[in-house]
Protein backbone atom coordinates (compact mmCIF):
# COMPACT_ATOMS: atom_id res chain seq x y z
CA UNK A 1 0.00 0.00 0.00
CA UNK A 2 1.36 3.87 -0.76
CA UNK A 3 2.37 5.65 1.70
CA UNK A 4 -0.66 8.76 2.15
CA UNK A 5 2.44 10.95 1.47
CA UNK A 6 3.38 10.03 -1.89
CA UNK A 7 -0.44 10.17 -3.78
CA UNK A 8 -1.19 13.52 -3.98
CA UNK A 9 -4.92 14.32 -3.10
CA UNK A 10 -6.01 15.19 -6.51
CA UNK A 11 -5.34 11.56 -7.38
CA UNK A 12 -7.59 9.88 -4.99
CA UNK A 13 -10.08 9.90 -7.02
CA UNK A 14 -9.94 7.94 -10.62
CA UNK A 15 -9.58 9.07 -13.88
CA UNK A 16 -13.48 9.05 -15.58
CA UNK A 17 -13.58 6.45 -17.67
CA UNK A 18 -15.65 7.96 -20.04
CA UNK A 19 -13.15 10.49 -20.67
CA UNK A 20 -11.12 7.73 -22.05
CA UNK A 21 -13.45 7.43 -25.36
CA UNK A 22 -12.98 9.90 -28.33
CA UNK A 23 -15.95 12.43 -28.68
CA UNK A 24 -17.97 11.99 -31.60
CA UNK A 25 -20.45 14.17 -32.96
CA UNK A 26 -22.99 12.68 -36.04
CA UNK A 27 -23.58 15.88 -37.53
CA UNK A 28 -27.81 16.06 -38.14
CA UNK A 29 -29.30 18.46 -40.52
CA UNK A 30 -31.00 20.96 -37.98
CA UNK A 31 -34.33 22.50 -39.11
CA UNK A 32 -34.77 23.91 -35.89
CA UNK A 33 -35.06 27.46 -34.05
CA UNK A 34 -31.70 26.80 -33.98
CA UNK A 35 -28.58 26.65 -33.35
CA UNK A 36 -28.52 25.95 -36.88
CA UNK A 37 -25.20 23.73 -38.79
CA UNK A 38 -22.40 25.66 -38.58
CA UNK A 39 -20.42 25.85 -41.99
CA UNK A 40 -17.32 24.72 -42.18
CA UNK A 41 -15.59 28.16 -42.75
CA UNK A 42 -16.75 29.12 -39.22
CA UNK A 43 -15.50 26.18 -37.49
CA UNK A 44 -12.22 26.18 -39.17
CA UNK A 45 -11.87 29.84 -38.25
CA UNK A 46 -13.03 28.69 -34.89
CA UNK A 47 -10.22 26.08 -34.76
CA UNK A 48 -7.06 28.85 -35.43
CA UNK A 49 -4.78 29.02 -32.54
CA UNK A 50 -5.85 30.95 -29.40
CA UNK A 51 -3.78 34.18 -29.65
CA UNK A 52 -3.52 36.06 -25.74
CA UNK A 53 -5.95 39.45 -25.75
CA UNK A 54 -3.33 40.95 -24.06
CA UNK A 55 -0.68 41.29 -26.04
CA UNK A 56 1.89 43.85 -24.83
CA UNK A 57 2.55 45.03 -28.78
CA UNK A 58 -1.47 45.72 -28.64
CA UNK A 59 -1.57 48.18 -25.97
CA UNK A 60 1.82 50.07 -27.62
CA UNK A 61 -0.30 50.31 -30.60
CA UNK A 62 -3.52 51.48 -29.58
CA UNK A 63 -2.93 54.35 -27.75
CA UNK A 64 -2.08 55.92 -31.12
CA UNK A 65 -5.74 55.23 -32.45
CA UNK A 66 -8.15 58.33 -32.72
CA UNK A 67 -11.01 56.91 -34.47
CA UNK A 68 -11.65 53.10 -34.73
CA UNK A 69 -14.95 54.00 -36.26
CA UNK A 70 -13.00 55.21 -39.65
CA UNK A 71 -11.50 52.80 -42.15
CA UNK A 72 -8.92 56.23 -42.45
CA UNK A 73 -8.84 56.37 -38.74
CA UNK A 74 -4.95 55.40 -38.76
CA UNK A 75 -2.10 55.06 -40.74
CA UNK A 76 -1.01 51.43 -42.87
CA UNK A 77 1.86 51.03 -40.15
CA UNK A 78 -0.22 50.72 -37.17
CA UNK A 79 -2.11 48.02 -39.04
CA UNK A 80 0.76 46.11 -40.04
CA UNK A 81 1.56 46.47 -35.87
CA UNK A 82 -1.71 45.59 -34.44
CA UNK A 83 -2.64 42.16 -33.10
CA UNK A 84 -4.19 39.60 -34.51
CA UNK A 85 -6.72 39.66 -31.77
CA UNK A 86 -7.27 43.16 -31.60
CA UNK A 87 -8.04 42.96 -35.66
CA UNK A 88 -10.54 40.04 -34.87
CA UNK A 89 -12.38 42.72 -32.46
CA UNK A 90 -12.29 45.58 -34.99
CA UNK A 91 -14.06 43.29 -37.73
CA UNK A 92 -16.47 41.87 -35.38
CA UNK A 93 -17.72 45.20 -34.21
CA UNK A 94 -17.58 46.72 -38.04
CA UNK A 95 -19.59 43.28 -38.96
CA UNK A 96 -22.02 43.92 -36.34
CA UNK A 97 -22.96 47.68 -37.57
CA UNK A 98 -23.10 45.85 -40.79
CA UNK A 99 -25.43 43.33 -39.79
CA UNK A 100 -27.86 45.65 -37.77
CA UNK A 101 -27.43 48.31 -40.12
CA UNK A 102 -26.16 50.77 -37.86
CA UNK A 103 -23.54 53.49 -37.47
CA UNK A 104 -23.66 52.95 -33.56
CA UNK A 105 -19.94 52.86 -31.88
CA UNK A 106 -21.16 50.75 -29.24
CA UNK A 107 -21.38 47.99 -31.81
CA UNK A 108 -19.21 44.73 -29.81
CA UNK A 109 -20.22 40.56 -28.91
CA UNK A 110 -20.35 39.48 -25.94
CA UNK A 111 -18.62 36.28 -24.59
CA UNK A 112 -22.51 34.49 -23.48
CA UNK A 113 -25.22 33.18 -25.56
CA UNK A 114 -28.34 35.39 -26.52
CA UNK A 115 -29.67 35.54 -22.49
CA UNK A 116 -26.82 36.90 -21.43
CA UNK A 117 -27.43 39.72 -24.45
CA UNK A 118 -30.92 40.42 -22.84
CA UNK A 119 -29.79 40.77 -19.18
CA UNK A 120 -26.67 42.93 -20.29
CA UNK A 121 -29.50 45.33 -22.43
CA UNK A 122 -31.67 45.80 -19.46
CA UNK A 123 -29.10 45.76 -16.47
CA UNK A 124 -27.29 48.23 -18.46
CA UNK A 125 -30.76 50.89 -18.65
CA UNK A 126 -32.63 49.86 -16.07
CA UNK A 127 -32.11 50.15 -12.41
CA UNK A 128 -34.12 49.42 -9.37
CA UNK A 129 -37.39 50.89 -9.09
CA UNK A 130 -37.65 51.58 -12.95
CA UNK A 131 -40.72 50.68 -15.14
CA UNK A 132 -40.24 47.98 -17.56
CA UNK A 133 -42.44 47.34 -20.41
CA UNK A 134 -42.39 44.19 -21.87
CA UNK A 135 -44.55 42.76 -24.86
CA UNK A 136 -44.83 39.63 -24.45
CA UNK A 137 -45.54 37.39 -27.73
CA UNK A 138 -44.10 34.21 -26.07
CA UNK A 139 -41.50 32.78 -24.40
CA UNK A 140 -38.78 35.77 -24.60
CA UNK A 141 -41.01 38.17 -23.41
CA UNK A 142 -41.70 36.25 -20.58
CA UNK A 143 -37.81 35.86 -20.11
CA UNK A 144 -37.08 38.88 -19.97
CA UNK A 145 -39.77 39.65 -17.40
CA UNK A 146 -38.22 36.69 -15.15
CA UNK A 147 -34.76 38.83 -15.54
CA UNK A 148 -36.58 42.32 -14.66
CA UNK A 149 -38.14 41.00 -11.15
CA UNK A 150 -35.14 39.12 -10.62
CA UNK A 151 -33.73 42.46 -10.74
CA UNK A 152 -35.96 44.48 -8.90
CA UNK A 153 -37.17 46.34 -11.99
CA UNK A 154 -41.24 47.53 -12.16
CA UNK A 155 -42.26 44.82 -14.69
CA UNK A 156 -45.86 45.69 -16.98
CA UNK A 157 -46.13 42.58 -18.95
CA UNK A 158 -48.22 42.94 -21.97
CA UNK A 159 -49.31 39.28 -23.01
CA UNK A 160 -50.41 39.31 -26.39
CA UNK A 161 -54.38 38.39 -26.70
CA UNK A 162 -53.83 34.77 -28.56
CA UNK A 163 -50.74 33.54 -29.39
CA UNK A 164 -49.58 34.19 -33.01
CA UNK A 165 -50.73 37.28 -33.09
CA UNK A 166 -48.79 40.90 -33.27
CA UNK A 167 -49.33 44.11 -31.17
CA UNK A 168 -50.65 47.26 -32.88
CA UNK A 169 -49.21 50.44 -32.84
CA UNK A 170 -52.35 51.41 -31.37
CA UNK A 171 -51.94 49.12 -28.53
CA UNK A 172 -48.23 49.57 -28.11
CA UNK A 173 -49.00 53.71 -27.83
CA UNK A 174 -51.41 53.13 -25.42
CA UNK A 175 -49.66 50.95 -22.88
CA UNK A 176 -46.27 53.55 -23.03
CA UNK A 177 -48.78 56.73 -21.88
CA UNK A 178 -50.43 54.71 -19.44
CA UNK A 179 -47.48 52.77 -17.60
CA UNK A 180 -44.61 55.80 -18.42
CA UNK A 181 -41.69 53.05 -18.62
CA UNK A 182 -38.24 53.98 -19.03
CA UNK A 183 -37.86 50.91 -21.33
CA UNK A 184 -39.91 49.20 -23.90
CA UNK A 185 -38.83 45.42 -24.55
CA UNK A 186 -39.75 43.95 -28.27
CA UNK A 187 -38.49 40.65 -29.46
CA UNK A 188 -39.14 41.62 -33.65
CA UNK A 189 -39.16 37.87 -34.22
CA UNK A 190 -40.36 35.74 -31.59
CA UNK A 191 -38.89 31.60 -32.13
CA UNK A 192 -40.93 30.13 -29.76
CA UNK A 193 -44.05 31.01 -31.38
CA UNK A 194 -43.11 32.22 -34.97
CA UNK A 195 -44.27 35.80 -35.22
CA UNK A 196 -42.81 38.43 -36.82
CA UNK A 197 -43.61 42.05 -35.13
CA UNK A 198 -44.10 45.07 -37.19
CA UNK A 199 -41.42 47.67 -35.98
CA UNK A 200 -42.47 50.84 -38.18
CA UNK A 201 -42.86 53.75 -35.94
CA UNK A 202 -42.58 52.06 -32.46
CA UNK A 203 -39.21 54.07 -31.94
CA UNK A 204 -41.12 57.42 -32.56
CA UNK A 205 -44.25 56.73 -30.38
CA UNK A 206 -41.17 55.80 -28.06
CA UNK A 207 -38.91 58.70 -27.56
CA UNK A 208 -42.34 60.80 -27.89
CA UNK A 209 -42.72 59.64 -24.68
CA UNK A 210 -39.53 59.54 -22.88
CA UNK A 211 -38.91 55.40 -23.09
CA UNK A 212 -35.67 53.60 -24.92
CA UNK A 213 -36.57 50.90 -27.53
CA UNK A 214 -35.02 47.66 -26.82
CA UNK A 215 -35.32 45.26 -29.22
CA UNK A 216 -34.41 41.46 -29.46
CA UNK A 217 -33.43 40.48 -32.46
CA UNK A 218 -31.91 37.07 -32.03
CA UNK A 219 -33.43 35.12 -34.12
CA UNK A 220 -34.84 37.72 -37.06
CA UNK A 221 -31.49 39.26 -37.82
CA UNK A 222 -30.01 38.46 -41.16
CA UNK A 223 -33.57 36.40 -41.70
CA UNK A 224 -36.02 39.69 -41.72
CA UNK A 225 -35.35 43.02 -43.10
CA UNK A 226 -34.38 45.33 -39.46
CA UNK A 227 -32.51 48.46 -40.03
CA UNK A 228 -31.74 49.65 -36.54
CA UNK A 229 -30.78 53.74 -37.76
CA UNK A 230 -33.87 53.73 -39.84
CA UNK A 231 -35.74 52.85 -36.51
CA UNK A 232 -34.39 54.32 -34.49
CA UNK A 233 -33.28 51.72 -31.73
CA UNK A 234 -31.60 52.61 -28.74
CA UNK A 235 -30.46 49.24 -28.28
CA UNK A 236 -30.68 45.81 -30.27
CA UNK A 237 -28.81 42.54 -29.60
CA UNK A 238 -28.55 39.11 -31.20
CA UNK A 239 -27.10 35.76 -31.08
CA UNK A 240 -24.55 34.00 -33.18
CA UNK A 241 -26.09 30.44 -33.31
CA UNK A 242 -29.27 31.65 -35.68
CA UNK A 243 -29.19 33.34 -38.96
CA UNK A 244 -25.68 33.86 -38.86
CA UNK A 245 -24.93 30.28 -39.09
CA UNK A 246 -22.40 31.02 -36.10
CA UNK A 247 -20.92 29.16 -32.95
CA UNK A 248 -23.74 28.75 -30.03
CA UNK A 249 -22.30 31.24 -27.12
CA UNK A 250 -21.55 34.61 -28.39
CA UNK A 251 -24.11 37.67 -28.67
CA UNK A 252 -23.75 40.77 -29.82
CA UNK A 253 -25.51 44.15 -28.60
CA UNK A 254 -25.91 47.49 -30.39
CA UNK A 255 -26.41 50.66 -28.28
CA UNK A 256 -26.82 54.09 -29.92
CA UNK A 257 -25.70 57.43 -28.56
CA UNK A 258 -28.97 58.19 -26.86
CA UNK A 259 -28.27 54.56 -24.72
CA UNK A 260 -24.83 55.34 -24.03
CA UNK A 261 -25.67 58.89 -22.23
CA UNK A 262 -28.95 57.05 -20.35
CA UNK A 263 -26.42 54.50 -18.56
CA UNK A 264 -23.57 57.30 -18.13
CA UNK A 265 -26.28 59.30 -16.36
CA UNK A 266 -27.73 56.25 -14.37
CA UNK A 267 -27.86 57.30 -10.67
CA UNK A 268 -26.64 54.35 -9.67
CA UNK A 269 -23.67 52.28 -10.79
CA UNK A 270 -24.71 49.04 -12.95
CA UNK A 271 -25.23 46.13 -10.78
CA UNK A 272 -22.78 43.79 -13.03
CA UNK A 273 -19.39 43.34 -13.56
CA UNK A 274 -19.59 40.94 -16.54
CA UNK A 275 -22.40 42.80 -18.51
CA UNK A 276 -21.80 46.51 -17.82
CA UNK A 277 -21.31 48.76 -21.03
CA UNK A 278 -18.55 50.77 -19.82
CA UNK A 279 -16.40 48.40 -19.30
CA UNK A 280 -17.20 46.12 -22.02
CA UNK A 281 -16.81 49.45 -24.06
CA UNK A 282 -13.45 49.88 -22.74
CA UNK A 283 -12.28 46.41 -23.40
CA UNK A 284 -13.58 46.99 -27.37
CA UNK A 285 -11.44 50.22 -27.52
CA UNK A 286 -14.75 52.35 -28.14
CA UNK A 287 -14.74 54.04 -25.51
CA UNK A 288 -14.53 58.08 -26.21
CA UNK A 289 -13.67 58.78 -22.45
CA UNK A 290 -11.11 56.08 -22.40
CA UNK A 291 -9.16 57.35 -25.51
CA UNK A 292 -10.18 54.18 -26.81
CA UNK A 293 -7.75 52.26 -25.12
CA UNK A 294 -8.46 48.37 -25.01
CA UNK A 295 -8.04 46.94 -21.36
CA UNK A 296 -8.84 43.80 -19.55
CA UNK A 297 -12.14 43.27 -18.58
CA UNK A 298 -12.49 39.35 -18.80
CA UNK A 299 -10.90 36.48 -21.04
CA UNK A 300 -13.36 36.51 -23.94
CA UNK A 301 -14.26 33.19 -25.93
CA UNK A 302 -11.30 34.26 -28.38
CA UNK A 303 -11.90 30.74 -30.81
CA UNK A 304 -15.69 31.56 -30.35
CA UNK A 305 -14.82 35.17 -31.52
CA UNK A 306 -13.03 34.38 -34.76
CA UNK A 307 -16.01 31.98 -35.56
CA UNK A 308 -18.45 34.91 -35.32
CA UNK A 309 -15.85 37.23 -37.29
CA UNK A 310 -16.03 34.34 -40.31
CA UNK A 311 -20.39 34.42 -39.86
CA UNK A 312 -20.13 37.98 -40.18
CA UNK A 313 -17.72 38.00 -42.95
CA UNK A 314 -19.68 35.50 -44.98
CA UNK A 315 -23.20 37.76 -44.56
CA UNK A 316 -20.73 41.03 -45.49
CA UNK A 317 -19.82 39.03 -48.75
CA UNK A 318 -23.45 37.81 -49.72
CA UNK A 319 -24.89 41.35 -48.77
CA UNK A 320 -27.51 41.03 -46.32
CA UNK A 321 -30.40 42.38 -48.34
CA UNK A 322 -29.65 39.29 -50.45
CA UNK A 323 -29.18 37.07 -46.97
CA UNK A 324 -32.72 38.64 -45.61
CA UNK A 325 -33.93 37.33 -49.33
CA UNK A 326 -32.54 33.73 -49.28
CA UNK A 327 -34.75 33.16 -45.67
CA UNK A 328 -37.80 34.91 -47.15
CA UNK A 329 -37.19 32.60 -50.37
CA UNK A 330 -37.05 29.68 -48.42
CA UNK A 331 -39.56 30.56 -46.31
CA UNK A 332 -42.36 30.87 -49.24
CA UNK A 333 -41.11 27.09 -50.76
CA UNK A 334 -41.86 26.02 -47.12
CA UNK A 335 -45.04 27.92 -46.83
CA UNK A 336 -46.37 26.67 -50.06
CA UNK A 337 -45.64 22.98 -49.20
CA UNK A 338 -47.14 22.86 -46.08
CA UNK A 339 -50.37 24.23 -47.29
CA UNK A 340 -50.50 22.14 -50.37
CA UNK A 341 -50.38 19.29 -47.17
CA UNK A 342 -53.33 20.64 -45.56
CA UNK A 343 -51.63 21.74 -42.71
CA UNK A 344 -52.15 25.67 -40.65
CA UNK A 345 -49.95 27.98 -39.39
CA UNK A 346 -50.37 29.08 -35.33
CA UNK A 347 -48.99 32.73 -37.12
CA UNK A 348 -52.31 33.41 -39.60
CA UNK A 349 -51.47 36.44 -41.22
CA UNK A 350 -48.28 35.52 -43.66
CA UNK A 351 -46.99 38.96 -43.43
CA UNK A 352 -46.87 38.55 -39.50
CA UNK A 353 -44.78 34.56 -39.92
CA UNK A 354 -40.95 35.06 -39.00
CA UNK A 355 -39.45 33.73 -42.04
CA UNK A 356 -37.02 31.59 -41.16
CA UNK A 357 -39.50 29.38 -38.47
CA UNK A 358 -42.81 28.51 -39.20
CA UNK A 359 -45.01 27.15 -36.23
CA UNK A 360 -47.13 24.67 -37.62
CA UNK A 361 -50.58 23.65 -36.12
CA UNK A 362 -50.25 19.40 -35.42
CA UNK A 363 -53.08 18.00 -37.23
CA UNK A 364 -55.71 16.15 -34.86
CA UNK A 365 -54.86 12.48 -37.51
CA UNK A 366 -51.09 12.78 -37.15
CA UNK A 367 -48.78 11.93 -33.49
CA UNK A 368 -46.71 14.77 -33.57
CA UNK A 369 -43.88 13.52 -31.87
CA UNK A 370 -43.81 10.56 -34.00
CA UNK A 371 -43.26 13.02 -37.44
CA UNK A 372 -40.55 14.38 -35.39
CA UNK A 373 -38.93 11.00 -35.03
CA UNK A 374 -39.39 9.76 -38.60
CA UNK A 375 -38.01 13.31 -39.57
CA UNK A 376 -34.75 12.17 -37.23
CA UNK A 377 -34.82 8.26 -37.83
CA UNK A 378 -35.17 8.44 -41.63
CA UNK A 379 -33.62 11.82 -43.00
CA UNK A 380 -31.07 12.83 -39.87
CA UNK A 381 -33.22 15.88 -39.71
CA UNK A 382 -34.07 17.81 -37.16
CA UNK A 383 -37.32 19.79 -36.24
CA UNK A 384 -38.46 21.00 -32.72
CA UNK A 385 -41.87 20.92 -31.20
CA UNK A 386 -44.01 23.74 -29.02
CA UNK A 387 -43.10 25.05 -25.48
CA UNK A 388 -44.96 25.74 -22.73
CA UNK A 389 -48.51 26.25 -23.85
CA UNK A 390 -48.26 24.91 -27.48
CA UNK A 391 -46.03 21.98 -26.52
CA UNK A 392 -47.68 19.16 -28.26
CA UNK A 393 -49.24 21.23 -30.36
CA UNK A 394 -47.16 22.89 -32.83
CA UNK A 395 -44.24 22.34 -34.81
CA UNK A 396 -41.31 24.22 -35.26
CA UNK A 397 -39.50 24.13 -38.52
CA UNK A 398 -36.44 26.17 -39.08
CA UNK A 399 -34.26 27.11 -41.75
CA UNK A 400 -31.67 29.67 -40.54
CA UNK A 401 -28.20 30.17 -42.19
CA UNK A 402 -26.60 27.94 -43.97
CA UNK A 403 -30.05 25.83 -44.60
CA UNK A 404 -31.90 28.56 -45.99
CA UNK A 405 -31.48 27.37 -49.57
CA UNK A 406 -32.98 25.51 -52.01
CA UNK A 407 -31.38 22.49 -52.08
CA UNK A 408 -32.33 22.36 -47.78
CA UNK A 409 -35.52 23.17 -48.15
CA UNK A 410 -36.63 21.02 -50.71
CA UNK A 411 -35.02 17.73 -48.33
CA UNK A 412 -37.14 18.61 -45.75
CA UNK A 413 -40.18 19.44 -47.82
CA UNK A 414 -39.99 16.02 -48.93
CA UNK A 415 -39.13 14.48 -45.60
CA UNK A 416 -42.35 16.11 -44.41
CA UNK A 417 -44.50 15.08 -46.82
CA UNK A 418 -43.45 11.63 -46.31
CA UNK A 419 -42.87 11.58 -42.74
CA UNK A 420 -47.12 13.10 -42.25
CA UNK A 421 -47.97 10.81 -44.67
CA UNK A 422 -46.34 7.71 -42.70
CA UNK A 423 -48.30 8.93 -39.53
CA UNK A 424 -51.40 8.97 -41.37
CA UNK A 425 -51.30 5.51 -42.97
CA UNK A 426 -50.09 3.78 -39.48
CA UNK A 427 -53.10 6.08 -37.03
CA UNK A 428 -55.75 7.21 -40.12
CA UNK A 429 -58.39 7.46 -37.05
CA UNK A 430 -55.82 8.86 -34.80
C1 LIG B 1 -35.91 35.50 -29.83
C2 LIG B 1 -34.95 34.89 -28.85
N1 LIG B 1 -34.49 35.63 -27.84
C3 LIG B 1 -33.62 35.14 -26.95
C4 LIG B 1 -33.15 33.85 -27.07
C5 LIG B 1 -32.18 33.30 -26.06
O1 LIG B 1 -30.96 33.04 -26.69
P1 LIG B 1 -29.95 31.92 -26.09
O2 LIG B 1 -30.64 30.62 -26.12
O3 LIG B 1 -28.78 32.01 -27.04
O4 LIG B 1 -29.61 32.34 -24.72
C6 LIG B 1 -33.60 33.03 -28.12
C7 LIG B 1 -33.15 31.64 -28.25
O5 LIG B 1 -33.63 30.86 -29.03
C8 LIG B 1 -34.52 33.58 -29.03
O6 LIG B 1 -34.98 32.86 -30.04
Amino acid sequence: MMSSASVSPVEQIAPPVELSKPLTIDERQLMTPGPTNVSQRVLRACGLPVVNHMDPQFFKVLNTFTNLNENDGYNKTTVIMISPYVQVLRDVSAGIRYVFQTRNQYSLAITGSGTCAMEAAICNLLERGDTFLVLSHGLWGERVAIIGRKRGYNVVELKIGKLGDVFSLKQIEEAIVEHKPKVLYVCHGDSSVGTLQPMDNIGRVCHQNGCLLLVDAVVSLCSAPLDTDRLDIDVVYCAAQKALSGPPGVSMISLNDRAVQHVKNRRTDVDSYYMDINWLAKAWGLDDDNNHQFVYHYTPAVSLMYGLREALAMVAEEGISRTVDRHMKSSLIVQKHISSLGLKFLVEKPEHRLPPILSVLIPNDVNGNEVIKHLLDFYNITIAGGLGPTAGKIWRIGFLGVNANDQSVGVLCRALSDAIADQRKKSPKL
